[in-house]
Protein backbone atom coordinates (compact mmCIF):
# COMPACT_ATOMS: atom_id res chain seq x y z
CA UNK A 1 0.00 0.00 0.00
CA UNK A 2 1.29 3.66 -0.58
CA UNK A 3 2.34 5.16 2.49
CA UNK A 4 1.65 8.44 3.50
CA UNK A 5 4.62 11.24 3.80
CA UNK A 6 5.48 13.47 6.81
CA UNK A 7 6.30 17.14 5.94
CA UNK A 8 8.47 19.53 7.76
CA UNK A 9 7.37 22.99 6.58
CA UNK A 10 9.71 24.74 8.31
CA UNK A 11 10.46 29.16 8.68
CA UNK A 12 13.80 28.07 7.03
CA UNK A 13 13.66 24.60 5.37
CA UNK A 14 11.56 22.19 4.46
CA UNK A 15 11.97 18.63 4.11
CA UNK A 16 9.40 15.53 3.11
CA UNK A 17 10.34 11.84 4.55
CA UNK A 18 8.67 8.82 4.02
CA UNK A 19 9.18 5.54 6.08
CA UNK A 20 10.41 2.41 4.43
CA UNK A 21 10.98 -1.14 5.16
CA UNK A 22 11.44 0.55 8.80
CA UNK A 23 14.09 3.17 7.66
CA UNK A 24 13.46 7.10 6.86
CA UNK A 25 13.81 8.15 3.60
CA UNK A 26 14.20 11.83 2.81
CA UNK A 27 13.58 13.59 0.33
CA UNK A 28 16.80 15.84 0.16
CA UNK A 29 17.86 18.45 -2.35
CA UNK A 30 20.45 18.89 -4.53
CA UNK A 31 23.49 19.48 -1.78
CA UNK A 32 21.74 16.76 0.68
CA UNK A 33 20.13 19.15 3.27
CA UNK A 34 16.14 20.01 3.13
CA UNK A 35 14.68 22.72 0.76
CA UNK A 36 15.41 26.25 1.80
CA UNK A 37 11.66 28.15 2.03
CA UNK A 38 12.39 30.70 0.09
CA UNK A 39 10.01 31.60 -2.97
CA UNK A 40 10.13 34.83 -5.21
CA UNK A 41 8.08 34.78 -8.92
CA UNK A 42 9.43 35.69 -12.18
CA UNK A 43 6.52 37.41 -14.31
CA UNK A 44 3.87 34.90 -11.86
CA UNK A 45 5.68 32.21 -11.96
CA UNK A 46 6.94 30.42 -8.91
CA UNK A 47 10.91 30.19 -8.08
CA UNK A 48 11.18 28.27 -5.10
CA UNK A 49 14.29 26.69 -2.62
CA UNK A 50 18.00 27.16 -3.70
CA UNK A 51 17.04 28.72 -7.03
CA UNK A 52 15.63 31.26 -4.84
CA UNK A 53 17.95 31.39 -2.64
CA UNK A 54 20.79 31.95 -4.91
CA UNK A 55 19.04 35.12 -6.07
CA UNK A 56 19.70 36.69 -2.96
CA UNK A 57 23.35 36.14 -3.41
CA UNK A 58 23.46 37.41 -6.79
CA UNK A 59 24.68 41.29 -7.00
CA UNK A 60 22.99 42.99 -9.28
CA UNK A 61 19.28 41.81 -8.85
CA UNK A 62 16.26 44.18 -8.66
CA UNK A 63 14.04 42.34 -7.22
CA UNK A 64 15.25 41.03 -3.81
CA UNK A 65 12.42 42.43 -1.81
CA UNK A 66 10.59 40.01 -3.94
CA UNK A 67 12.29 37.20 -2.51
CA UNK A 68 10.23 35.63 0.47
CA UNK A 69 12.43 34.56 2.76
CA UNK A 70 10.41 32.90 5.78
CA UNK A 71 7.07 32.32 3.65
CA UNK A 72 5.27 30.38 7.04
CA UNK A 73 5.54 33.64 9.03
CA UNK A 74 3.11 35.17 6.14
CA UNK A 75 -0.09 32.59 7.10
CA UNK A 76 -3.10 34.02 9.11
CA UNK A 77 -1.12 37.72 8.61
CA UNK A 78 -3.62 38.98 5.11
CA UNK A 79 -2.40 39.32 1.74
CA UNK A 80 1.05 40.50 0.29
CA UNK A 81 1.91 41.83 -2.87
CA UNK A 82 5.22 40.49 -5.06
CA UNK A 83 5.97 41.74 -8.12
CA UNK A 84 3.03 44.47 -8.01
CA UNK A 85 0.54 41.06 -7.56
CA UNK A 86 -1.64 40.35 -4.67
CA UNK A 87 -1.07 36.71 -3.17
CA UNK A 88 -3.07 35.33 -0.11
CA UNK A 89 -0.18 33.96 1.89
CA UNK A 90 -2.06 30.30 1.37
CA UNK A 91 -1.03 30.90 -1.84
CA UNK A 92 2.44 31.39 -1.68
CA UNK A 93 2.80 28.61 0.63
CA UNK A 94 0.86 26.45 -1.76
CA UNK A 95 3.67 27.01 -4.69
CA UNK A 96 6.63 26.38 -2.02
CA UNK A 97 4.57 23.12 -0.98
CA UNK A 98 3.83 22.04 -4.84
CA UNK A 99 7.21 22.26 -5.80
CA UNK A 100 8.41 20.30 -2.48
CA UNK A 101 6.07 17.50 -3.91
CA UNK A 102 6.85 18.22 -7.60
CA UNK A 103 11.26 17.88 -6.89
CA UNK A 104 10.08 14.55 -4.61
CA UNK A 105 8.58 13.14 -7.62
CA UNK A 106 11.07 13.85 -9.42
CA UNK A 107 13.58 12.80 -7.54
CA UNK A 108 16.22 10.03 -8.47
CA UNK A 109 15.41 7.37 -5.76
CA UNK A 110 12.26 6.43 -7.94
CA UNK A 111 11.80 3.02 -6.35
CA UNK A 112 10.72 5.34 -2.68
CA UNK A 113 8.79 7.47 -4.77
CA UNK A 114 6.77 4.56 -6.35
CA UNK A 115 5.71 3.45 -2.72
CA UNK A 116 5.10 7.10 -1.40
CA UNK A 117 0.83 8.60 -1.58
CA UNK A 118 2.26 12.04 -2.23
CA UNK A 119 -1.25 12.59 -1.76
CA UNK A 120 -1.78 12.27 2.03
CA UNK A 121 0.61 14.10 4.23
CA UNK A 122 1.00 14.16 8.48
CA UNK A 123 2.16 17.60 8.98
CA UNK A 124 3.99 19.75 11.84
CA UNK A 125 3.65 23.17 13.07
CA UNK A 126 5.19 25.18 15.76
CA UNK A 127 3.06 25.17 19.49
CA UNK A 128 1.93 28.76 19.00
CA UNK A 129 0.47 28.52 15.65
CA UNK A 130 -2.96 29.90 16.03
CA UNK A 131 -6.36 28.43 14.09
CA UNK A 132 -6.20 31.00 11.24
CA UNK A 133 -2.78 29.90 10.27
CA UNK A 134 -3.39 26.22 10.77
CA UNK A 135 -6.22 26.45 8.59
CA UNK A 136 -4.54 28.69 5.70
CA UNK A 137 -1.92 25.85 6.13
CA UNK A 138 -4.26 23.12 5.12
CA UNK A 139 -5.64 24.84 2.26
CA UNK A 140 -2.04 25.56 1.11
CA UNK A 141 -1.60 21.52 1.05
CA UNK A 142 -5.19 21.20 -0.57
CA UNK A 143 -4.25 23.39 -3.11
CA UNK A 144 -1.02 21.46 -3.83
CA UNK A 145 -3.13 18.41 -3.89
CA UNK A 146 -1.73 17.11 -0.29
CA UNK A 147 -4.57 16.59 2.29
CA UNK A 148 -3.21 16.76 5.90
CA UNK A 149 -4.45 13.33 7.92
CA UNK A 150 -3.22 15.00 10.77
CA UNK A 151 -1.18 18.07 12.33
CA UNK A 152 1.15 17.35 14.32
CA UNK A 153 3.44 19.52 17.29
CA UNK A 154 6.81 20.09 16.01
CA UNK A 155 8.39 18.82 18.89
CA UNK A 156 6.40 15.78 19.97
CA UNK A 157 7.31 14.82 16.06
CA UNK A 158 11.01 15.29 17.37
CA UNK A 159 10.46 13.38 19.78
CA UNK A 160 8.41 10.51 18.26
CA UNK A 161 11.20 9.83 15.65
CA UNK A 162 14.31 10.33 18.78
CA UNK A 163 12.39 7.45 20.63
CA UNK A 164 11.44 5.39 17.89
CA UNK A 165 14.68 5.75 15.84
CA UNK A 166 17.51 5.88 18.68
CA UNK A 167 15.69 3.59 21.09
CA UNK A 168 12.85 1.50 19.65
CA UNK A 169 9.45 2.67 20.83
CA UNK A 170 8.62 0.12 23.55
CA UNK A 171 12.37 0.41 24.99
CA UNK A 172 12.73 4.36 25.20
CA UNK A 173 8.91 4.11 26.48
CA UNK A 174 9.90 2.22 29.33
CA UNK A 175 12.88 3.31 29.71
CA UNK A 176 11.74 7.16 30.73
CA UNK A 177 8.09 6.18 32.25
CA UNK A 178 6.84 8.34 34.58
CA UNK A 179 9.70 10.53 33.76
CA UNK A 180 9.63 14.35 32.14
CA UNK A 181 11.48 14.96 29.00
CA UNK A 182 11.83 18.46 27.25
CA UNK A 183 11.91 19.03 23.44
CA UNK A 184 13.52 22.08 23.00
CA UNK A 185 13.67 23.19 19.62
CA UNK A 186 14.86 26.20 18.04
CA UNK A 187 14.82 26.86 14.35
CA UNK A 188 14.78 29.69 12.31
CA UNK A 189 11.53 30.93 12.92
CA UNK A 190 10.26 30.16 15.83
CA UNK A 191 11.76 28.33 19.53
CA UNK A 192 9.25 25.58 20.42
CA UNK A 193 9.62 23.94 24.15
CA UNK A 194 7.33 20.61 24.85
CA UNK A 195 7.36 19.28 28.35
CA UNK A 196 6.16 15.61 28.35
CA UNK A 197 5.45 12.68 30.68
CA UNK A 198 5.59 9.55 29.75
CA UNK A 199 3.36 7.12 31.23
CA UNK A 200 1.41 4.11 30.31
CA UNK A 201 3.13 3.82 27.27
CA UNK A 202 2.34 7.69 26.27
CA UNK A 203 3.54 10.89 25.22
CA UNK A 204 1.24 13.40 26.65
CA UNK A 205 2.52 17.04 26.02
CA UNK A 206 2.14 18.68 29.73
CA UNK A 207 2.63 21.99 28.43
CA UNK A 208 4.12 23.64 25.72
CA UNK A 209 6.20 27.10 25.23
CA UNK A 210 6.93 28.97 21.90
CA UNK A 211 8.59 32.24 21.33
CA UNK A 212 8.21 33.64 17.72
CA UNK A 213 10.77 36.22 18.51
CA UNK A 214 14.22 34.42 19.08
CA UNK A 215 14.07 32.20 15.71
CA UNK A 216 17.70 32.12 14.08
CA UNK A 217 16.64 35.04 11.81
CA UNK A 218 16.18 37.62 14.45
CA UNK A 219 20.08 36.95 14.90
CA UNK A 220 20.29 37.02 11.21
CA UNK A 221 19.50 40.41 11.75
CA UNK A 222 21.50 41.11 14.83
CA UNK A 223 24.37 40.68 12.87
CA UNK A 224 23.27 42.25 9.89
CA UNK A 225 23.06 45.47 12.28
CA UNK A 226 26.35 44.92 13.75
CA UNK A 227 27.85 44.67 10.46
CA UNK A 228 26.66 47.79 9.57
CA UNK A 229 27.28 50.26 12.53
CA UNK A 230 30.78 48.79 12.20
CA UNK A 231 30.86 49.68 8.73
CA UNK A 232 29.72 53.17 9.45
CA UNK A 233 32.57 53.58 12.23
CA UNK A 234 35.23 52.39 9.88
CA UNK A 235 34.27 54.71 7.54
CA UNK A 236 33.85 58.11 9.82
CA UNK A 237 29.81 58.20 8.94
CA UNK A 238 27.21 58.57 11.11
CA UNK A 239 24.27 57.59 9.02
CA UNK A 240 23.96 55.09 7.08
CA UNK A 241 24.32 56.12 3.26
CA UNK A 242 21.88 55.20 0.33
CA UNK A 243 22.09 51.47 -0.18
CA UNK A 244 21.97 49.70 -3.75
CA UNK A 245 18.31 47.85 -4.02
CA UNK A 246 17.96 44.29 -1.85
CA UNK A 247 21.87 45.25 -1.04
CA UNK A 248 20.05 44.67 2.54
CA UNK A 249 18.51 41.24 1.81
CA UNK A 250 21.94 40.00 0.47
CA UNK A 251 23.87 40.81 3.97
CA UNK A 252 21.23 39.61 5.64
CA UNK A 253 21.89 36.45 3.65
CA UNK A 254 25.66 36.27 4.25
CA UNK A 255 25.54 37.05 8.06
CA UNK A 256 23.12 34.05 8.17
CA UNK A 257 25.99 31.95 5.79
CA UNK A 258 28.90 33.11 8.57
CA UNK A 259 26.72 32.60 11.71
CA UNK A 260 26.41 28.98 10.26
CA UNK A 261 30.13 28.95 9.31
CA UNK A 262 31.25 29.85 12.67
CA UNK A 263 29.58 26.49 14.25
CA UNK A 264 32.54 25.29 13.33
CA UNK A 265 35.17 27.98 12.80
CA UNK A 266 36.56 30.91 14.73
CA UNK A 267 36.26 33.82 12.11
CA UNK A 268 34.23 34.07 9.40
CA UNK A 269 35.15 37.18 6.50
CA UNK A 270 31.71 38.85 5.01
CA UNK A 271 31.99 40.17 1.78
CA UNK A 272 29.03 41.93 0.05
CA UNK A 273 29.43 44.02 -3.55
CA UNK A 274 28.05 47.12 -3.74
CA UNK A 275 26.31 47.19 -1.20
CA UNK A 276 26.17 51.16 -0.75
CA UNK A 277 24.78 52.97 -3.73
CA UNK A 278 27.33 56.19 -3.77
CA UNK A 279 27.05 58.37 -6.68
CA UNK A 280 31.05 59.24 -6.51
CA UNK A 281 33.87 56.79 -6.54
CA UNK A 282 33.31 55.78 -2.79
CA UNK A 283 34.42 52.25 -1.94
CA UNK A 284 30.41 50.65 -2.37
CA UNK A 285 31.86 47.30 -0.71
CA UNK A 286 31.18 46.02 2.48
CA UNK A 287 34.11 43.91 3.88
CA UNK A 288 34.33 42.73 7.63
CA UNK A 289 35.50 40.03 9.43
CA UNK A 290 33.25 38.43 11.98
CA UNK A 291 35.15 36.09 14.87
CA UNK A 292 32.94 33.54 17.41
CA UNK A 293 32.94 35.61 20.23
CA UNK A 294 31.53 38.54 18.13
CA UNK A 295 28.93 36.06 17.47
CA UNK A 296 28.45 35.09 21.17
CA UNK A 297 28.33 38.94 22.02
CA UNK A 298 25.78 40.12 19.38
CA UNK A 299 23.39 37.13 20.12
CA UNK A 300 23.57 37.13 23.70
CA UNK A 301 20.36 39.00 24.86
CA UNK A 302 18.52 36.14 22.34
CA UNK A 303 19.99 33.19 23.60
CA UNK A 304 19.43 34.51 27.09
CA UNK A 305 16.00 34.99 26.22
CA UNK A 306 15.83 31.50 24.22
CA UNK A 307 17.45 29.79 27.73
CA UNK A 308 15.56 31.56 29.88
CA UNK A 309 12.27 30.03 28.17
CA UNK A 310 12.95 26.50 29.99
CA UNK A 311 12.98 28.45 33.44
CA UNK A 312 10.00 29.93 32.50
CA UNK A 313 8.28 27.05 31.61
CA UNK A 314 9.45 24.95 35.05
CA UNK A 315 8.76 27.77 37.04
CA UNK A 316 4.93 28.03 35.46
CA UNK A 317 4.56 24.26 36.17
CA UNK A 318 6.39 24.47 39.05
CA UNK A 319 8.59 22.06 38.52
CA UNK A 320 12.59 21.69 39.07
CA UNK A 321 15.16 21.48 36.37
CA UNK A 322 16.36 18.22 38.22
CA UNK A 323 13.04 16.32 37.41
CA UNK A 324 13.65 16.26 33.75
CA UNK A 325 15.66 13.14 32.65
CA UNK A 326 16.02 14.36 29.33
CA UNK A 327 16.31 17.18 27.26
CA UNK A 328 15.91 16.48 23.40
CA UNK A 329 17.22 19.63 21.50
CA UNK A 330 16.70 20.06 17.41
CA UNK A 331 16.85 22.30 15.35
CA UNK A 332 19.22 24.36 13.54
CA UNK A 333 20.13 26.81 15.96
CA UNK A 334 21.54 24.30 18.35
CA UNK A 335 24.27 24.23 16.78
CA UNK A 336 25.32 27.66 17.89
CA UNK A 337 28.57 26.50 20.01
CA UNK A 338 27.03 29.35 22.49
CA UNK A 339 23.35 27.53 22.79
CA UNK A 340 24.78 23.79 23.25
CA UNK A 341 27.58 25.12 25.56
CA UNK A 342 24.29 26.67 27.49
CA UNK A 343 22.01 23.53 27.38
CA UNK A 344 24.96 21.48 28.60
CA UNK A 345 25.57 24.12 31.94
CA UNK A 346 21.77 23.27 32.37
CA UNK A 347 21.42 19.79 31.72
CA UNK A 348 25.11 18.03 31.75
CA UNK A 349 25.67 16.32 29.03
CA UNK A 350 24.26 13.13 30.26
CA UNK A 351 20.55 14.54 30.12
CA UNK A 352 20.96 16.62 27.12
CA UNK A 353 20.60 14.71 23.56
CA UNK A 354 21.77 17.26 20.87
CA UNK A 355 20.25 15.20 17.92
CA UNK A 356 22.54 14.52 14.77
CA UNK A 357 20.31 14.89 12.54
CA UNK A 358 18.16 17.82 13.99
CA UNK A 359 17.22 19.12 10.19
CA UNK A 360 14.98 16.91 9.45
CA UNK A 361 13.92 14.74 12.51
CA UNK A 362 10.72 16.70 12.30
CA UNK A 363 9.97 15.83 9.19
CA UNK A 364 10.92 12.25 9.75
CA UNK A 365 8.55 11.72 13.29
CA UNK A 366 5.57 12.60 10.64
CA UNK A 367 7.04 10.07 8.87
CA UNK A 368 6.96 7.79 11.31
CA UNK A 369 3.50 8.92 13.11
CA UNK A 370 2.06 8.25 9.49
CA UNK A 371 3.84 4.75 9.22
CA UNK A 372 2.55 3.47 12.92
CA UNK A 373 -0.97 4.81 12.44
CA UNK A 374 -0.46 6.51 15.34
CA UNK A 375 -3.36 8.74 16.59
CA UNK A 376 -2.28 11.51 19.04
CA UNK A 377 -5.09 12.60 21.46
CA UNK A 378 -5.88 15.24 23.54
CA UNK A 379 -3.78 15.84 26.81
CA UNK A 380 -6.02 17.87 28.58
CA UNK A 381 -9.70 17.73 28.94
CA UNK A 382 -11.92 20.58 28.06
CA UNK A 383 -14.20 21.70 31.20
CA UNK A 384 -17.26 23.74 31.57
CA UNK A 385 -17.31 25.80 34.58
CA UNK A 386 -20.37 24.71 37.20
CA UNK A 387 -18.87 26.50 40.36
CA UNK A 388 -16.01 27.82 41.91
CA UNK A 389 -13.87 25.09 42.13
CA UNK A 390 -16.37 22.41 40.27
CA UNK A 391 -15.56 21.45 36.46
CA UNK A 392 -17.44 19.59 34.22
CA UNK A 393 -15.63 17.40 31.70
CA UNK A 394 -16.83 17.43 28.37
CA UNK A 395 -13.86 15.79 26.47
CA UNK A 396 -11.84 13.81 28.55
CA UNK A 397 -7.60 13.78 28.12
CA UNK A 398 -6.65 10.94 26.59
CA UNK A 399 -9.66 11.64 23.59
CA UNK A 400 -8.24 10.96 19.89
CA UNK A 401 -7.60 13.91 18.08
CA UNK A 402 -9.08 13.95 14.59
CA UNK A 403 -7.68 12.37 11.50
CA UNK A 404 -9.18 13.20 7.92
CA UNK A 405 -11.40 10.60 6.84
CA UNK A 406 -13.21 10.23 9.85
CA UNK A 407 -15.69 12.17 12.35
CA UNK A 408 -14.65 15.16 14.18
CA UNK A 409 -15.00 14.82 17.84
CA UNK A 410 -18.95 15.95 19.30
CA UNK A 411 -20.01 16.44 22.38
CA UNK A 412 -23.13 18.14 23.48
CA UNK A 413 -24.79 18.61 26.93
CA UNK A 414 -27.67 20.20 28.51
CA UNK A 415 -27.02 23.22 31.25
CA UNK A 416 -29.78 24.84 33.35
CA UNK A 417 -28.76 28.50 33.62
CA UNK A 418 -28.81 29.32 37.22
CA UNK A 419 -29.47 33.02 37.55
CA UNK A 420 -31.08 34.52 34.51
CA UNK A 421 -32.48 37.51 36.09
CA UNK A 422 -29.70 39.72 33.54
CA UNK A 423 -31.15 37.96 30.69
CA UNK A 424 -27.89 36.28 29.99
CA UNK A 425 -26.50 32.67 30.64
CA UNK A 426 -22.37 33.23 30.96
CA UNK A 427 -20.90 29.74 30.58
CA UNK A 428 -16.95 29.45 30.80
CA UNK A 429 -14.70 27.05 29.07
CA UNK A 430 -11.29 25.83 30.10
CA UNK A 431 -9.01 23.41 30.85
CA UNK A 432 -6.22 22.57 32.96
CA UNK A 433 -3.13 24.48 33.18
CA UNK A 434 -0.71 21.73 33.82
CA UNK A 435 -2.21 18.12 32.54
CA UNK A 436 -0.48 16.57 35.74
CA UNK A 437 -2.49 18.78 37.50
CA UNK A 438 -6.18 18.31 37.21
CA UNK A 439 -7.60 18.25 40.37
CA UNK A 440 -11.05 20.67 40.79
CA UNK A 441 -8.27 23.10 43.32
CA UNK A 442 -5.41 23.35 40.82
CA UNK A 443 -5.43 26.41 38.38
CA UNK A 444 -7.53 26.55 34.70
CA UNK A 445 -6.80 28.62 31.74
CA UNK A 446 -10.12 29.98 29.99
CA UNK A 447 -10.74 29.44 26.83
CA UNK A 448 -14.02 32.10 26.39
CA UNK A 449 -17.32 32.58 28.04
CA UNK A 450 -20.17 32.10 26.00
CA UNK A 451 -23.06 34.52 26.97
CA UNK A 452 -26.33 33.37 25.97
CA UNK A 453 -29.36 35.15 25.91
CA UNK A 454 -32.16 33.70 28.17
CA UNK A 455 -35.51 35.45 29.39
CA UNK A 456 -35.03 36.91 32.34
CA UNK A 457 -38.55 36.66 33.68
CA UNK A 458 -38.00 32.77 34.27
CA UNK A 459 -37.04 30.90 37.60
CA UNK A 460 -33.65 29.71 37.78
CA UNK A 461 -33.09 26.34 36.65
CA UNK A 462 -35.98 26.55 34.13
CA UNK A 463 -34.46 28.03 30.82
CA UNK A 464 -32.65 25.16 29.38
CA UNK A 465 -28.98 25.63 27.34
CA UNK A 466 -27.96 23.22 24.91
CA UNK A 467 -23.89 22.84 24.05
CA UNK A 468 -22.51 21.46 21.24
CA UNK A 469 -18.39 21.60 21.10
CA UNK A 470 -16.60 20.32 18.37
CA UNK A 471 -13.09 19.61 18.17
CA UNK A 472 -11.94 20.12 13.75
CA UNK A 473 -9.34 18.73 11.97
CA UNK A 474 -7.71 21.91 12.36
CA UNK A 475 -7.78 21.18 16.12
CA UNK A 476 -9.73 24.33 16.38
CA UNK A 477 -12.61 23.97 19.28
CA UNK A 478 -15.56 25.56 18.36
CA UNK A 479 -18.89 25.69 20.77
CA UNK A 480 -22.41 26.41 20.30
CA UNK A 481 -24.88 27.26 22.70
CA UNK A 482 -28.85 27.41 22.34
CA UNK A 483 -31.22 28.71 25.13
CA UNK A 484 -34.52 26.61 24.91
CA UNK A 485 -36.75 29.41 25.67
CA UNK A 486 -35.49 32.04 23.70
CA UNK A 487 -34.13 29.99 21.21
CA UNK A 488 -30.78 31.95 20.19
CA UNK A 489 -27.05 31.07 19.39
CA UNK A 490 -23.79 32.42 20.14
CA UNK A 491 -21.27 30.50 18.16
CA UNK A 492 -17.17 31.57 19.42
CA UNK A 493 -14.10 29.32 18.27
CA UNK A 494 -11.38 28.93 20.27
CA UNK A 495 -7.89 27.21 18.91
CA UNK A 496 -7.12 24.45 20.83
N1 LIG B 1 25.41 24.97 11.79
C1 LIG B 1 24.61 25.97 12.15
N2 LIG B 1 25.01 26.91 13.02
C2 LIG B 1 24.23 27.93 13.39
N3 LIG B 1 22.97 28.10 12.94
C3 LIG B 1 22.50 27.19 12.08
C4 LIG B 1 23.27 26.09 11.64
N4 LIG B 1 22.53 25.36 10.78
C5 LIG B 1 21.36 26.00 10.68
N5 LIG B 1 21.33 27.09 11.45
C6 LIG B 1 20.24 28.05 11.60
O1 LIG B 1 19.08 27.36 12.04
C7 LIG B 1 17.92 27.95 11.48
C8 LIG B 1 17.16 26.90 10.71
O2 LIG B 1 16.80 25.89 11.58
P1 LIG B 1 15.65 24.86 11.20
O3 LIG B 1 15.95 24.26 9.89
O4 LIG B 1 15.49 23.98 12.38
O5 LIG B 1 14.44 25.89 11.09
P2 LIG B 1 13.02 25.68 10.47
O6 LIG B 1 12.56 24.32 10.83
O7 LIG B 1 13.04 26.02 9.04
O8 LIG B 1 12.21 26.81 11.20
P3 LIG B 1 10.98 26.74 12.24
O9 LIG B 1 11.03 25.41 12.90
O10 LIG B 1 11.28 27.87 13.16
O11 LIG B 1 9.78 26.96 11.42
C9 LIG B 1 18.38 29.06 10.55
O12 LIG B 1 18.32 30.29 11.24
C10 LIG B 1 19.82 28.65 10.27
O13 LIG B 1 20.60 29.77 9.95
MG1 LIG C 1 11.57 23.55 12.47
Amino acid sequence: MAKTIGIDFGTTNSLITVILTEKARYFLDGSNTPYPSIITYDSGVPVVGKAAKSRLENAGVSNVGDIIRAPKRLLGKGSKYIEGKEYQPSEVVRDVIRYLKESALKSSEQDVVDHCDFEKAIVSIPVAMDGRARSELRDAFLQAGINIVQFVHEPLAALYAHFRVDGNMTNALEKYHDKLVLVYDWGGGTLDLTLCHILDNRITQIANEGDNEVGGDYVDEAIVDYVLNAELKERGLETTPPVQVGARARLLDFCEKAKIRLSTRSIEHIYVEDFFAFDDDTDPDIEIELAREDLDLISEHLINRGLSKIDELLKKLDIDQRRISLCLATGGMINMPRIKERLIEKFSIDRLNCSDRGDRIISEGCAWIAHDNARLTLAKPIEVREARNSYLKIFRAGTPLPIVGQGTPDESIILYCVDPRDGKAKIQLCRPENAQQMAAMDSRVTYDNLVVPVDPELKPFVERIELKLNIDHNLILSAKAKSGISQKITEPEFNY
